[in-house]
């Protein structure tokens, strides 16, 4: 009988690690299928539907035999889709051959470093990022680079820092705006001012836009490719239909950028996944053309839930939340429960944290750890008004009994 060896497994997948907030939201799912109240603050997905005509889309492709390979990087009628709310909503001009469609923007990232990145080329990540960045990065053998940030700045990194970051071998930042896991977003000033640094140091920007429409208030997206045709060319805008339109298990995500990375980028997915599913792209057609109503009653409940949310954190002795300004995450400071010690043990890290309250109270929520971010947790505000109103009281009377 064979026995696997360690060494079977390579060395690139042996470097990455498991995404956390998977497992925290495996445990969770487990503990509920176990018939345990679970109130989970861990989801990285809209608690809504996908409205009904983005479905009734899918379905019609379906029946109407949509069902086969499409060409690699997607239908030219997604494309054109694409194109327009690119136009539409960023005043961005694209063509075709500007244009990937993939499955998720996960894999739109995946396939921009397999496109971009040789052997030690580095990738300036600000921290907090999304958790698949470094792993991404280390994936396809590159080197992440990261640049923490702090509350005091709105977790945004300053033009100062990207320099300080750079060296002879810096190819890439990723810019994430509103962010996953803290929720802020850049204002058009500061990408302005970034953008100057990137551009005297020659840098690829990747901005990830995948949370766009979630802007609440007086916030407005602003992408950097919107800087000027330099900065156009040198940035892949990554997006796609996951979050704004409830669409996470559909998989579509796109990129717009400089055809020479399209073409290159269209070649690494022709020789890996193909196109992403068939019905998936249809309804995504739908989505970008025709939801704009649903969007936007989407966005009023989170904002809603926000606000909520985070006044009742911040109401918590000990808690300090900044408000987001996009996306459905909280990123309050626990720092201050750190060496504190509840029923089932001592507090050392923010993972430790977020264990004892799943533990305890049935309460899910990601470390930030996970996220570059020690003596932080992240809390998804996509989940309904009245699971956030008894999670953060249990939360805090929780906090209550350390000792
Ligand atoms: C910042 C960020 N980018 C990209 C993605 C990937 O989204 P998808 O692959 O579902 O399109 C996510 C999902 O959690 C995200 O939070």
């Amino acid at each position: 009988m064979y026995q696997l060896q360690p060494e079977v497994i390579s060395d690139r997948a042996t470097a990455v690690g498991d995404s956390i907030t998977l497992r925290i939201g495996a445990l969770a799912k487990q503990m509920k299928a176990e018939g345990k109240d679970v109130l989970s603050f861990s989801q990285g997905e809209p608690d809504f539907d996908t409205p009904e005509s983005i479905k009734s889309a899918g379905i019609e492709a379906i029946q109407q035999g949509k069902t086969k390979y499409t060409a690699a990087s997607g239908i030219p009628q997604l494309k054109q889709a694409i194109i327009t709310k690119l136009q539409r909503d960023q005043g961005l001009d694209y063509q075709e051959h500007n244009i990937v469609v993939s499955c998720g923007a996960k894999h739109s990232i995946f396939n921009a470093h397999m496109a971009l990145i040789n052997p030690g080329d580095e990738v300036i990540i600000p921290a907090p990022y999304w958790v698949s960045y470094p792993d991404q990065v280390l994936l396809a053998g590159g080197v992440p680079v990261i640049v923490n940030t702090s509350m005091a700045s709105g977790f945004k990194i300053s033009p100062e820092q990207l320099q300080q970051a750079v060296t002879q071998k810096s190819k890439i930042v990723i810019l994430c705006t509103p962010s996953n896991p803290t929720g802020m977003m850049y204002s058009e000033a500061e990408l302005r001012a970034l953008a100057e640094v990137i551009v005297q140091n020659n840098l690829v920007v990747y901005s990830d836009e995948i949370y766009e429409k979630l802007a609440y208030g007086n916030n407005r997206h602003f992408s950097i490719a919107q800087v000027s045709d330099e900065l156009k060319a040198r940035t892949i805008v990554i997006n796609g239909v996951s979050k704004a339109y409830a669409m996470t298990g559909w998989r579509i995500g796109y990129m717009a950028a400089a055809s020479g990375i399209a073409k290159a980028v269209n070649k690494i997915q022709a020789q890996s996944t193909s196109n992403p599913v068939t019905a998936s792209q249809w309804a995504s057609i739908e989505a970008l053309n025709n939801t704009e109503h649903q969007v936007q009653t989407m966005t009023a409940a989170f904002a809603q839930r926000r606000d909520f949310m985070v006044a009742a954190l911040n109401g918590i002795p000990g808690i300090e939340c900044l408000m987001p300004d996009g996306a459905f995450y909280a990123f309050p400071s626990i720092q201050s429960f750190l060496g504190k010690r509840s029923a089932s043990g001592k507090l050392l890290d923010s993972a430790s944290f977020c264990k004892n309250l799943l533990q305890e109270q049935n309460i899910a929520t990601v470390p930030g750890s996970g996220f570059g971010a020690e003596g932080f947790i992240r809390l998804s505000y996509s989940t309904s008004m009245a699971e956030i109103e008894e999670g953060i009281e249990r939360m805090g009377q929780w906090l209550k009994t350390l000792t």
